[in-house]
């Protein structure tokens, strides 16, 4: 209701933006469900396919509505032939994100239908458009910072291994998709797929509620996933790994250096705003990276540095006291390092995985009579009036 009392929330703490059915989560017990299922059944249980399912239309799918759902994104995986030239414009140096979210916004130019958000079948396809389109689009740009050509999509394939071979495939070798490589991805990508209110999504539900179409929508969440805060962190959490390793894995120099408010350095891949206990999805996460390094008999010093280092900030006061412990992006970088992935694609990755969620949390948004426009307050603490002075007289 429109009091007009404006309540100052920094950083929407204690702020409900929208009710909503997707996503359950308890901080203090450090419970993630979608739907209602808990993360570690559907890790152990689905492909990222039918979790994606799941989140978007709210019930796990059949056999029947399954194949009707992968043959449905099967048909859209290729760009149109027109938008593989936007890639010579970019810098061969270019962000993946910033191509991703670039391009992804260009498919509002290619698919005009897509604006009409009253016609269902339309906003049906641009749905599956995203999910099929995405991975090509990442890959894409991967294969430009390469120098290599691009590789088609492969239908036969499943989402992930699909992914791979389009990331590491050249027209010149047999590559064959490990099993491996496809089930670690698979059960990132589930963990990433959505998270209820966090910056992204709603950033996609911001832009989404002034009824701009689908992609735009989308483009703007992946802007807000970039962040080192957010989803950036996993890219951000190797790169500082890696400057620990290099400096001789002195990890409590960085845990120090990290409580000293003098300085803005920060253990990233730690810290969350609603877990206070344990991130479920980094308790997952850790047990796959354990699982992958061992069966590829890979021995990572940066697996080694981040055991050290969580063990040392764990112990320390400052982290107790402000109950900081690893997140999703903890661990993630050490599995994406063991596939093969390079350092500037990891947030690429999280907005795969994370695309079903913006998807769900758009579409609840638009079924709901109730939304309208999000349109926050403030509390103004600028100049009163003032009088405009010729510019020769200031
Ligand atoms: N290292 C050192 N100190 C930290 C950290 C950290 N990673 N995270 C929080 N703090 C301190 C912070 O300085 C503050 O201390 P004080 O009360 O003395 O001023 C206190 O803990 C509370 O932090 P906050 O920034 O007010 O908490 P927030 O809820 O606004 O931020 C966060 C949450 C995740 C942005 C933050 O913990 C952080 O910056 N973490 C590192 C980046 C990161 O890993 N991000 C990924 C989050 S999970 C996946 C995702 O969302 O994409």
């Amino acid at each position: 209701a429109d009091t007009g009392v404006i309540t100052l929330d920094d950083g929407f703490v204690n702020t409900g933006s929208t009710r909503s059915a997707i996503t359950f989560l308890d901080g203090e017990k450090g419970i993630l469900r979608y739907r209602g299922y808990p993360i570690e059944e559907l890790a152990k249980s689905c492909d990222f396919v039918e979790v994606a399912y799941l989140l978007i239309f709210g019930d796990l799918p059949n056999a029947e509505e399954i194949e009707t759902f992968r043959s449905g994104i099967r048909e859209h995986t290729m760009i149109h032939e027109d938008m593989r030239s936007f890639y010579n414009g970019f810098p061969r140096d270019a962000h993946p994100m910033a191509i991703l979210s670039s391009v992804v916004g260009a498919l509002s130019t290619f698919y005009q239908d897509s604006m009409d958000l009253n016609d269902p079948r339309q906003v049906e396809i641009s749905l599956y458009r995203l999910i099929a389109k995405l991975p090509t689009i990442a890959a894409y740009s991967y294969k430009k910072s390469m120098g290599q050509p691009f590789m088609y999509p492969k239908n036969e394939l499943d989402y992930c291994e699909n992914f791979l071979y389009m990331m590491f495939a050249t027209p010149t070798s047999d590559y064959l998709v490990d099993p491996d490589f496809a089930e670690a991805l698979n059960l990132l990508f589930i963990v990433h797929a959505d998270h209820e209110q966090n910056c992204s999504t709603s950033t996609v539900r911001m832009v989404g509620s002034s009824n701009a179409n689908l992609f735009a929508s989308i483009s703007a969440g992946i802007g807000a996933l970039w962040g080192p805060l957010h989803g950036g962190a996993n890219e951000a959490c190797v790169n500082m790994l890696e400057r620990i390793a290099a400096d001789g894995g002195d990890v409590k120099k960085y845990v120090d250096m990290a409580k000293d408010k003098s300085n803005d350095f920060r253990i990233m891949g730690f810290g969350h705003r609603v877990y206070k206990n344990s991130d479920p999805r980094a308790t997952i996460i850790r047990a796959s990276c354990d699982k992958l390094l061992a069966k590829l008999n890979l021995d990572d010093p940066l697996f080694e540095v981040a055991q050290k280092l969580e063990e040392v900030a764990l112990k320390d006061e400052y982290f107790i006291e402000r109950k900081l412990y690893p997140n999703v992006d903890f661990y993630s970088g050490v599995i994406y390092r063991a596939l093969g992935i390079p350092v500037q694609m990891f947030t690429v990755l999280f907005a795969i995985g994370r695309l079903p969620g913006w998807l769900a949390h758009w579409r609840e948004m638009h079924a709901n009579p109730a939304s309208r426009i999000n349109r926050p307050r403030q509390i103004y603490t600028g100049a009163t009036q003032r009088d405009v002075v010729p510019v020769d007289q200031r």
